[in-house]
């Protein structure tokens, strides 16, 4: 594995959760994110899945430091940037951008594009003299693709997808090494989502960006990701490569995710086993004792209910090769392919430009 760029340990941001319109008491916290490890390593792209509501959005916030965690260290370089202010903390941000998931509402309406992308450029005057901002601007447009004639152009004029490209292009001003995309692609037609993702490929290369790139759909994922984590309920439950995740589930939560992608091939569409689960995500605010998904899990036993499972290999993988031996937060892991073998690109058709 290359240099890690970003080191994350222990996570955890939890919001208070009160009562009372006068006298607000606290009475419990919602457990937005409740521990959370990972590492990015230099120029790769780590995808982060999971269900509506399990943290992942709260963890891009803290990534980008637009929330401070409630505990936890993110350490970029080796460097906690929790623990930094002022100037420190200035120098730091700039290496890590956000590129947001809905390009109608992250575009200020009343702003040209050219203002847009020169935004940051107001926060970080010492990235680009005031006279070559306007040619950093038209060079930033040109990367992604867009008409750097277009600068005086509002939002409204442009398309959805193209609008995601200002996004991108806003979200590359300041020569960040990571960008976290939060769902960039998830409000675009599935046309042009695959332009999106080519275009976010071509740019990692072309600038050594390391990503990490969030979304519910699995098979964008899949395409774009070296390593996928898969959270549930503000913890990540498995984590390995891409084969080792898509080919080699061992957690019951990922196997029934992975079983409700939509396969395009109707004859393998036959074969394939559907899990379905019962019940509904527990409340953040009430996170169920030792295994969090043991109120959904088929194979939950008395164990699951007081020790909570470790993210880690489990015992009876640590001696395999290959992409079966990644970790798992489950004590009874076992591999269950649940996708088709050699599964096609998925049904957006996503190939690489
Ligand atoms: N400011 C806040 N105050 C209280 N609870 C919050 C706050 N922000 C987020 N939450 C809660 O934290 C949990 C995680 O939210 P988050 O937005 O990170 O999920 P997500 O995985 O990004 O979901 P989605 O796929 O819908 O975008 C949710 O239960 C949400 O209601
Ligand atoms: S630890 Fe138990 S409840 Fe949790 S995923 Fe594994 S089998 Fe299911
Ligand atoms: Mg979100």
């Amino acid at each position: 594995m290359a240099e890690p760029i970003l080191e994350v340990s222990g996570l955890v941001k939890h919001y208070p959760l009160t009562r009372g319109v006068l006298f607000k008491k606290q009475v419990g916290s919602v457990r937005a994110v409740d521990g959370v490890d990972f590492v990015l390593a230099a120029g790769e792209t780590l995808g982060i899945v999971g269900e509506s509501g399990c943290g992942k959005s709260t963890v891009a916030r803290m990534l980008c430091h637009l929330e401070r965690p409630t505990a936890g260290a993110i350490r970029f370089k080796g460097q906690d940037i929790t623990q930094l202010s002022g100037k420190a903390l200035k120098a730091v941000r700039r290496n890590i951008q956000m590129v947001f998931q809905d390009p109608y509402t992250s575009l200020n309406p009343r702003m040209t594009v050219g203002d847009i992308v020169q935004e940051p450029f107001e926060i970080h005057p010492e990235a680009a003299p005031k006279s070559d901002r306007r040619r950093r601007v038209q060079e930033l447009l040109e990367v992604v693709g867009l008409n750097p004639e277009h600068v005086n152009r509002y939002p409204h004029q442009f398309s959805g997808g193209q609008r995601q490209r200002i996004g991108i292009a806003r979200g590359l001003a300041l020569r960040p090494e990571v960008i976290v995309a939060d769902e960039p692609v998830s409000a675009l037609d599935v046309s042009v989502q695959a332009q999106v993702v080519n275009l976010m490929e071509r740019l990692q290369d072309e600038f050594g960006l390391s990503y990490v790139f969030i979304a519910h759909d699995l098979s964008i994922v899949r395409h774009i990701s070296d390593r996928v984590a898969v959270m549930y309920l503000g913890r990540i439950v498995e984590t390995g490569s891409d084969a080792g995740i898509y080919d080699h589930p061992t957690h019951p939560y990922t196997q029934a995710l992975l079983s409700a992608v939509p396969v395009p091939d109707p004859a393998a569409r036959e074969h394939r086993e559907r899990i379905i689960l019962t019940g509904d995500v527990p409340s953040p605010a009430d996170i169920p004792s030792g295994c969090r998904f043991r109120t959904r899990c088929w194979k939950a036993q008395e164990r699951c209910t007081r020790e909570v499972p470790l993210l880690a290999v489990p015992e009876r993988f640590r001696d395999a090769a290959g992409p079966v031996a990644h970790d798992s937060a489950c004590h009874f892991a076992e591999e269950r392919r649940v996708l088709p073998p050699d599964e096609p690109p998925g049904p957006h058709g996503l190939v690489t430009a």
